[in-house]
């Protein structure tokens, strides 16, 4: 299949706005990864993309950390936010938008949004008497509760009733829901889907309080100033404002909406209730693909500070490089579900896949076009090049045939978010798996060019060639998931920078044709791309 250039598509992708409580951890890192590695993926295959992520800055759990701090939460959240920036810089995150909730723009927009709600009587004023968990920042049910505390969070929730101002979800409004989310708000995986509507089968939602009196860190209604903003409210907004949305539903920006919004399983329940249903009553229409992933284990346990086994991003930095990071966190496990991370099988993989795996392979190859061909591609017939008919009695296919079928299911693999299955079609984990890099190594292995090279030198000259092209289209395939990677084996590929140039400036569908190394031209052989761990 050829993936055709088409500008005019916009991909609009978001990650949640993380709470500026605290420090981002590996959890944010996994999400925000993830739709950088989406937005990547769709702006090689031509799409005007956009991702959007950005801090959650309001609220009672912020208001209590900044003042245990001795800090005004304005400049507690400032410190944190800053972090978060500094982050995805080193995890070379290529955002368009980093959206703050304390942002001016933002916060005027809001207000102008709740006027509208107000003015056309979604809002109205009420009590509302709950549990409330501060760690969720929502109220919560008794039947949510594991022996009287909230299970994400440990804590038992504060009684609260107050005076209020309430956004109407039941009724009719719920009965709406439901029928979008059968039909056009998609919810996937769908077993996620399956757990929204079984929820929706067993009780009907209420009408939520989307204001509070005692908590001043927020934003003020403006219809009634001595209440701010609830700030789940205050939050999903900023999917809307990141795109420099003013609040008036009528002037809506040309992203909108959003092809995907990646999140966490945690935060599916209010992603697929109040989210939408603010939407619904401000004539917005609804995102296209709400995406929730699972969470990340250490050793089969939630992650925590007490158990002691957190993984810091910056010890994996650190350990692994940025690129073997993002590489780790992607193939952890499959996308959608759970995960499991410990730093023990991060290191095996990092020397299965990376080290031994594609860092070997490239150098394997370039050495021997240095020993061998002097250092250029080989000069061969390229009709005669992609086939490796002469080694078929390992298994081998044709090779050009194996890329396009790689090319396709990883076309298909990223529509269903199969990120994790996409990775492993081109590098290969897990037992049995034959990614494209594992079966370079072996097609190096049976080959064994250093004894062709003595007996049959034009058949040398063709499996190094397939090697190098192969290398070719495996620096383009995994150049959404480890850019820096991919570039370092391109300047490898192609000393000449002009050459190299218009190698970068192809389209996914022209870099995806066989043959894309010219004969005669020089390659330059680099440092090894994955170093031994220490
Ligand atoms: O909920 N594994 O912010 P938050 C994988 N501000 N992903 C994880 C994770 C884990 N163990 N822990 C966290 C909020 N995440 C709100 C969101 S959006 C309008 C407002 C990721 O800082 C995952 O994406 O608690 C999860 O949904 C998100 O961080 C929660 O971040
Ligand atoms: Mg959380």
């Amino acid at each position: 299949m050829s993936i055709k250039k088409t500008k005019s598509k916009n991909f609009y992708i978001t990650t949640p706005i993380y709470y500026a409580n605290a420090k981002p951890h590996i959890g944010h890192a996994y999400t925000t990864v993830a739709a950088d590695v989406l937005a990547r993926w769709n702006k090689l295959n031509g799409k005007e993309t956009f991702l959007l992520t950005g801090t959650d800055e309001h609220g009672l759990k912020i208001q209590k950390v900044a003042e245990k701090a001795g800090k005004e939460p304005q400049q507690f959240v400032d410190e944190i936010s800053s972090e978060f920036k500094t982050l995805w810089k080193k995890l070379n995150i290529d955002y368009n938008n980093f959206i703050r909730t304390t942002d001016a723009p933002h916060k005027k927009a809001v207000q102008a949004a709740l006027q509208v709600l107000k003015d056309k009587g979604a809002i109205y004023q009420g009590t509302y008497e709950g549990l409330y968990c501060i760690g969720c920042e929502q109220f919560k049910t008794e039947n949510e509760l594991v022996d009287g505390k909230c299970p994400d969070h440990n804590a038992v929730p504060e009684k609260l009733k107050e005076e209020c101002y309430l956004l109407r979800m039941s009724g009719k409004t719920q009965e709406q829901l439901e029928e979008k989310i059968k039909n056009e708000f998609q919810i996937t995986p769908d077993k996620y889907k399956v757990e929204i509507l079984s929820f929706f089968k067993n009780q009907k939602i209420k009408d939520i309080s989307i204001s509070r009196k005692n908590v001043s860190w927020g934003i003020p209604l403006p219809f009634d100033p001595s209440h701010t903003t609830y700030v789940w409210v205050d939050a999903f907004l900023n999917y809307l404002t990141g795109l420099g949305w003013k609040g008036d539903p009528k002037k809506l920006p040309k992203q909108w909406p959003p092809e995907m919004q990646l999140i966490g399983k945690d935060i599916l329940r209010v992603h697929a209730t109040i989210w939408p249903i603010i939407l619904m009553h401000l004539g917005i229409s609804l995102p296209k693909k709400l995406f929730t992933h699972g969470h990340i284990l250490a050793g089969g346990k939630k992650m925590s500070k007490t158990l002691g086994n957190v993984i810091a991003v910056d010890e994996m930095i650190g350990k692994f490089g940025v690129d073997a990071t993002r590489y780790l966190l992607m193939s952890a496990g499959t996308f959608g579900e759970d995960v499991d991370l410990t730093m023990e099988r991060a290191a095996e993989k990092y020397a299965a896949d990376l080290q031994n795996g594609l860092g070997n392979l490239v150098a394997r190859v370039l050495t021997m076009v240095e020993n061998y061909f002097d250092g250029k591609i080989p000069d061969v017939d390229l009709k005669k090049t992609g086939e490796i008919n002469k080694f078929k009695e390992h298994a081998f296919e044709a090779n050009k045939n194996d890329f396009k079928v790689v090319w396709d299911s990883l076309s298909k693999g990223f529509n269903n978010l199969k990120i994790d299955k996409a990775l492993g079609l081109i590098i290969s984990f897990g037992e049995g798996a034959g990614g494209m890099v594992r079966k370079q190594n072996r097609y190096i292995d049976f080959s064994e060019p250093w004894k062709l090279i003595k007996t049959d030198k034009e058949q040398a000259a063709l499996v190094i060639y397939d090697l190098l092209e192969s290398l070719r289209q495996i620096a383009w395939l995994i150049r959404s998931f480890m850019p820096e990677t991919s570039d370092k084996i391109f300047c490898q590929l192609f000393a000449d920078e002009k050459e190299r140039a218009a190698e970068l400036s192809k389209t996914l569908s022209e870099a995806q044709k066989w043959g894309g190394l010219k004969p005669g031209t020089k390659i330059k052989k680099g440092e090894n791309l994955f170093p031994r761990l220490k």
